[in-house]
Parts: C-alpha cells; structure tokens; sequence
C-alpha cells in the first residue's frame, strides 16, 4: 500500500466515520503480506502494517509499523477475523495470543482468523521506556514501588508519591520520550485496529475482544466508530469513564467480596484448600488474614532473601486471586505464613514471581504511559490528593492502597496523549456489544459492566458467575456458547442472564476442560 494514501484515508477518517464506512463497505481488503513468524507455534503467521505515525497530523508524512499476528481459522469458510487486546495496558498482546492460539480458537468457533497485534507503546512498537538499562529501572521503579503503603504511613506513602515525580521527570526529560509517548494514547490505539480492519477484512468491520484494559479500548474503539462494529465483546471491563478523566478507584470495589468469598469456597473443600480446616467460617479465617497482614506491618518477616512483609503478602494476593487456577497455591503459601512456616511461603512466592505470574518487573514504561496520557487530571500535591487515597482505601480494605501508585504517578505524569477521546460513550454501535462481567473479580467489578452497558445502545451484560480476572479464567460451558454464538451469528444472551461456571474454584480444572468436555478442543486422552 502506498504511503500517501494511507495517509489520506486517516485524515478521512477522522471526525467522519459514518461516511467513511459507506464508503468501505464495498472496498476490497488491501490485503497484507502474511510471512513467517518469530513466535513457535506451529501455523502463526506475522505482518507488519504501516499506519500513520500521528493522527493527528494529517499533512504529515510518518509512518509507523504495526507488528501483527495471525491464527488462522480452522473452519471453511472463513468469516473474517477477530481482533484481541489482552490487557495491561503495556502488554504486546501478540505473545499472549501465540500462547493461547488453540484455546482462544476453541473460544470464537474456530471460523474466524484471530490477529493481535503489539499496541504503540508495548514490545518494539513505539517502545515507552524511559531507561537505558534494567537496573536502572529496578532503582527507580521497581524497588520503591514495590513497597505499598497505605494512607496510615503516611512517610511511606509521601515517598511514594515522590518518587513517581521523579520517574515522571525521568521519563519527560528521556531523549525521545515527550514525543512517543504522545503517541501512544488509547485513541491512536483505537485508530489502528481500524487501520488493522481496512488492511484486512473486506467488509470494512470491526470484530474484537477486549479483556481488561483491552475493554476501555473496546469502548472508546466502539464509541468512535460505532457504524463500523461488526461485534464487540469486552470482558472484565474497567470503568472507562473513571480510566480517561479521573481515578480508578470503582476497579477495587469487588475486590474484598471476592477474596472474602475465595475463603467460602475454601472451607467447603478442605481437602483442596490448605486453609480449609483452619477455621469453620469464613469471617474468622478472613480475620485471621487481615490480622497477618496487620502483623506484618509492624514485624516484617525474612525468609533468606525473601522480605515478608506486608506489601509482598498483599501483591502476592492480590495476583493470586486473578485466576482459580492459583487458588491453592494462595492457601498453601498463606496457610504456612500463618503457621510461621516462612521458607514455605517463600517458596510459593518465589515460584509466582519465577512464572511471571506476580508482575514485578515491567519490560517498559508502557502501563504507566499509556493510562497516564490518556487521563487529563487536575493540578494537585501530595496533600491534596488525600482524598483520593482515602477513596481507594474505601473502597477496598484489602487492596485499594495498590492503586495509590498509578493514581500518585499519573498525578505527577507531564505527557499527555495527542488525542484523547472525551466523549460520554454513548453510542449506537452498527451491531449491539457483549458485555461481561464476572461474579467474583478481584481486577474489574460487575458494575463497571454496567456501566458501559447503560450507554451503548442495545448492549447486553452477560454475569459470569465465576471467579477471577475476565471470563477465560474459571470455565463455564453456558458463558462459552454465549460467545459462540454472538461471534457466530450475532445472537446476544437474555439481558439478566447468568452464566453457571461448570467447577469449584478450588477444583484442578481450567477453561480448557470445559471446552474439552464441548468437544471444542480436542481430548487429549483420546488422541494419545
Ligand atoms: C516486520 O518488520 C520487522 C522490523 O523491520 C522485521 O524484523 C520483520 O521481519 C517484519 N516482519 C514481517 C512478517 O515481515
Ligand atoms: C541513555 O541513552 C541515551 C542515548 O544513548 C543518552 O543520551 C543518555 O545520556 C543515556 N542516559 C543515561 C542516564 O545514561
Ligand atoms: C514448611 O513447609 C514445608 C512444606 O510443607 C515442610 O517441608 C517444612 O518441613 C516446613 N517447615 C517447618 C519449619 O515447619
Ligand atoms: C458510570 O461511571 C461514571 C464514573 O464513575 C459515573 O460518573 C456515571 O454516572 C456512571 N454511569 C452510570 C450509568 O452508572
Ligand atoms: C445462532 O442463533 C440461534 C438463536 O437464534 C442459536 O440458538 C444458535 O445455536 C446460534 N449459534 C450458532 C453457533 O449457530
């Protein structure tokens, strides 16, 4: 594709979707040219694709390439294809979709190629990193924000917020940094998956799933392009309203009741949960946690190397509790903390940091750029953003205080996106979107779900009556073909529908059974 028309069509796309889907509704693809892939799977394909560096300047001439991946579909005939953003932000979601080819095909039908591409700002694309080297990053970063305060310290907590000036000061003085991470904002994001769309789908329309941070994408890709949404499902939604304009504090509000009703689940399966028999209910056990954590706070604890103290026992949780699949590891490494068995604990903590399943080092500044471009905040100091601490505390006793560091850093970040999307999202999408929300998440509450449902026109929320993080991650037959068949024929679920999950939390069981027992996946008994 030419460089000068790919320009044109961005500046035709701006402020004129409605006329520009008329239009592309009868083009053909471009097409991109789909080659080998670095990723190791069998069948992936990889593309680049260049897009417009700056949407915001349409006279100008600069590019950027988008690195793309594809699964393809394993059905004829083809419908398309499925875009998919797996979170973070700051995640190069292209990993994770190699990583989970087989079950996010399971997932859609099987009759849709599934692309990802790395957002500007993550992987090699626009790359948001403010240091030369690691151990710089582990000394202004990593190190001190690995400590979480709450407004109770309120030294620690005054420190905190010190130092991410500091790093935000690292960042705009960064050679480069000011202009990329302009660049690298929610809008631009949603830009390209349309850019991505016209390159690849001959009908012009966006197919998509968004988990997480991927659903404010969702939104905001919905809420400009609403003539231009084929299907939308996002999943694990975050308030996109609180994510551009102000805090996110609502991300915390079922945090407490999830981890309150893991210890439920627990004691009604003492022989999978190693805190199971510690205590008949599950008011005493969570008292017995929240009193550790106490503890903790002003007795840390030493295994080796390993500081116990009440931020690792609390970060440990809280990425724990993303996904039923750790559930008894969790209660294994706190039943031993509770016992003084330190070198246990350890162990289990060590392992989750080892498995990348704590998220300890970021690869970049990415997480932090992008949400803070995007959000316009109000001047304020340490003090005067108390309330705000105090809002996010409220809001979760557990771990509202891990959302002092995004709020304290954003405060102080001086680089604002090119373009940010300020609208209320209210749309009519072209097809209505699948919302989802689960029952228990400790990430992205129900009622964000909600939220987004109120405004976009026809949407519908399904309830996951599982656990953790966004759907994929406690398997429920019923949620599974109610995905199915929206991406299959665009049927949405009944508005109050309730999806069962089809095991315990604490059961030895993934998604992937589920979809095994559907016949979605293959057996792979059978098949030995
Ligand atoms: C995409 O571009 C990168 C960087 O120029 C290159 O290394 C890679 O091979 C390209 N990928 C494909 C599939 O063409
Ligand atoms: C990082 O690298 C850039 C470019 O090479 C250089 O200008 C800058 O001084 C380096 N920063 C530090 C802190 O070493
Ligand atoms: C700690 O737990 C591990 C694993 O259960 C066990 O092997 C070890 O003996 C325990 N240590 C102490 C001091 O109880
Ligand atoms: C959605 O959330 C925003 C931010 O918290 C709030 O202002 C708005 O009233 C909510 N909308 C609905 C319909 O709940
Ligand atoms: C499509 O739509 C109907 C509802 O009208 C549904 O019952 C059917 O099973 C759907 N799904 C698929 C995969 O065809």
């Amino acid at each position: 594709m030419s460089f000068k028309s790919v320009v044109l069509h961005a500046s035709l796309l701006i402020g004129a979707s409605a006329s520009a889907s008329k239009r592309l509704e009868s083009r053909q693809a471009n097409g991109v040219t789909w080659g080998d892939c670095e990723f190791e799977a069998p069948g992936l394909q990889c593309a680049n694709l260049t897009v417009p560096l700056d949407y915001t300047a349409p006279e100008s001439d600069a590019t950027l390439d988008l690195q793309l991946l594809r699964v393809p579909a394993v059905t004829e005939p083809k419908k398309g294809s499925i875009l998919f953003n797996f979170g973070g932000p700051g995640f190069a979601s292209r990993g994770t979709l190699a990583a989970l080819a087989a079950r996010f095909l399971a997932l859609t039908g099987g009759e849709y190629d599934l692309v990802a591409h790395d957002p500007r700002g993550t992987g090699t694309t626009l790359t948001a990193s403010c240091f030369n080297t690691t151990a710089e990053r582990q000394q202004f970063v990593t190190v001190p924000m690995s400590v979480v305060p709450s407004t109770e310290d309120e030294l620690a907590l005054g420190r905190l917020y010190g130092q991410t000036d500091v790093v935000a000061n690292i960042c705009n003085g960064f050679p480069g940094f000011a202009e990329r991470g302009s660049l690298i904002g929610t809008a631009f994001g949603a830009r390209d998956l349309m850019q991505i769309v016209d390159a690849i789908e001959d009908d012009g329309l966006l197919r998509y799933w968004g988990i997480s941070y991927g659903t404010a994408l969702g939104a905001t890709v919905a809420a400009m392009f609403p003539d231009r949404i084929d299907r939308i499902v996002i999943d694990g939604v975050l308030n996109p309203h609180q994510y551009f304009n102000s805090y996110e504090i609502e991300a915390w509000a079922d945090t407490d009741r999830t981890f309150f009703n893991i210890l439920v689940e627990c004691l009604k399966a003492p022989d999978l949960c190693a805190l199971g028999s510690r205590r008949t209910n599950a008011k005493d056990l969570e008292k017995d946690i929240y009193n550790l954590i106490d503890d903790l706070r002003e007795e840390p604890l030493v295994s080796g190397t390993t500081l116990i103290d009440s931020s690792a026992v609390l970060t440990f949780i809280r990425f724990a509790q993303y996904s039923p699949e750790t559930y008894p590891a969790m209660a294994t490494a706190l039943e031993a903390l509770l016992a003084g068995n330190t070198t246990e604990f350890a162990r289990i903590y060590n392992n989750f940091i080892d498995l990348g399943l704590i998220l300890t080092l970021t690869p970049d500044e990415s997480p932090f750029a992008i949400t803070c471009g995007d959000k316009e905040l109000p001047e304020q100091t340490f003090s005067e953003t108390a309330p705000v601490f105090e809002a996010l505390e409220e809001e979760s006793r557990l771990l509202g205080s891990h959302g002092h560091i995004l709020a304290a850093i954003c405060q102080n970040w001086d680089i604002q996106a090119k373009e940010r999307y300020t609208g209320n999202f209210e749309a009519t999408t072209r097809h209505p979107m699948l919302i989802i929300g689960n029952t228990f998440d400790p990430a992205t509450p129900l009622r964000s779900a909600q939220n987004v449902s109120a405004s976009f026109e026809g949407s519908v929320v399904l309830e996951h009556g599982g656990f953790g993080h966004g759907s994929t991650s406690h398997g429920s037959a019923c949620t599974i073909n109610a995905i199915h068949n929206y991406f299959s024929n665009g049927t949405l679920p009944e508005p109050g529908t309730i999806c069962e999950v089809d095991y315990a939390p604490f059961e030895p069981a993934t998604i992937d059974n589920v979809l095994i027992e559907l016949g979605y996946l293959p057996d792979p008994a059978e098949e030995a």
